[in-house]
């Protein structure tokens, strides 16, 4: 597996890749890989025949500071499962490398921006597209892989891609889960043993208003009914909880069995902030 982290010793590796492989794989990343992370390897790994990693926790979409300089980074560990995944190649840029001098470009996603993450996370998805569209440019994939996990980050990207005519397709890998449902995470380690037993009911939570919806309750009930279960087993900080109608990705009031929709959700765990979120397939 080979390692690189200046933009034009990778370039001059990947010159030529898009014609000398069939389907090029890229797997963005910001390191402290988990199962999660996996999945999208090895769903990279099993439709591609040259997969590249990048490992870069990108500054510039970390609304808070605290967040960015706590970020967990595990780069030894990440090399070692990546090597262990067949991975070809890592790009593993310095925030110097990706970023030289202060940005004079901003990104901006119309409604996205403005609802869930958009809205409680101020220029994060300007960072995210920016990153994304520097790697997407200097990698030129085939395919990009991301995770379910991010919905909103996902109809992001998509947007990007359209929008700036990525000649890409973007892959979305379901979320993987521990066997209690939480979903994996790289924040679940900063969750203390307390939050960590309680971080599950975000999850359970979703599945049960899934079931609600389904059986024909209204959105302002499910969603009540929502808030004080979780309110109960003593998960106050809920952030958001919201019925996303798709592929659109705007808010709603009203489900309809016919329609896609996803169930999206952010909580405060002791300080440290899970997002997480449900799609619901239409029935007919
Ligand atoms: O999902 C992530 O880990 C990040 O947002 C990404 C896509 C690697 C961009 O930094």
């Amino acid at each position: 597996m080979k390692t690189v982290q200046e933009i034009k010793v990778l370039k001059s590796a990947l010159s030529n890749a898009r014609s000398a492989f069939s389907r090029v794989g890229l797997v963005p990343t910001m390191g402290a890989l988990h199962r999660g992370h996996l999945a999208l390897i090895q769903a990279a790994k099993s439709q591609c025949d040259f997969v590249i990693a990048s490992i870069f926790v990108n500054p510039i979409q970390f609304n808070q500071p605290s967040d960015f300089e706590n970020y967990p980074q595990t780069l030894e560990d990440d090399l070692k499962v990546l090597e262990g995944q067949g991975v070809d190649m890592v790009f593993m840029p310095s925030i110097k490398e990706m970023y030289p001098s202060s940005l004079g470009v901003s990104l901006s996603f119309s409604h996205l921006e403005k609802i869930l993450e958009g809205k409680f996370r101020p220029g994060h998805f300007n960072g995210v597209g920016i990153v994304v569209a520097k790697l997407l440019h200097l990698v030129d994939p085939h395919v990009a892989f991301f995770g379910q996990k991010d919905l909103q980050q996902v109809h992001v990207i998509k947007a990007l891609v359209v929008g700036l005519s990525f000649d890409v397709e973007v892959e979305v890998v379901p979320t993987v889960r521990e066997d209690d449902g939480l979903a994996f995470s790289s924040r679940n380690i900063r969750l203390g043993k307390v939050e960590r037993e309680k971080a599950p009911h975000l999850y359970e939570a979703l599945v049960q208003a899934e079931q609600d919806l389904k059986t024909g309750q209204p959105w302002s009930h499910v969603k009540n009914s929502c808030r004080k279960s979780l309110e109960n087993s003593g998960l106050v900080e809920l952030e958001y909880l919201a019925l996303v109608r798709l592929p659109e990705f705007r808010l709603s009031e009203k489900y309809e069995a016919n329609s896609e929709f996803a169930l999206c959700i952010a909580a405060y765990l002791g300080g440290v902030r899970l997002i997480d979120n449900v799609i619901i397939r239409p029935t007919s």
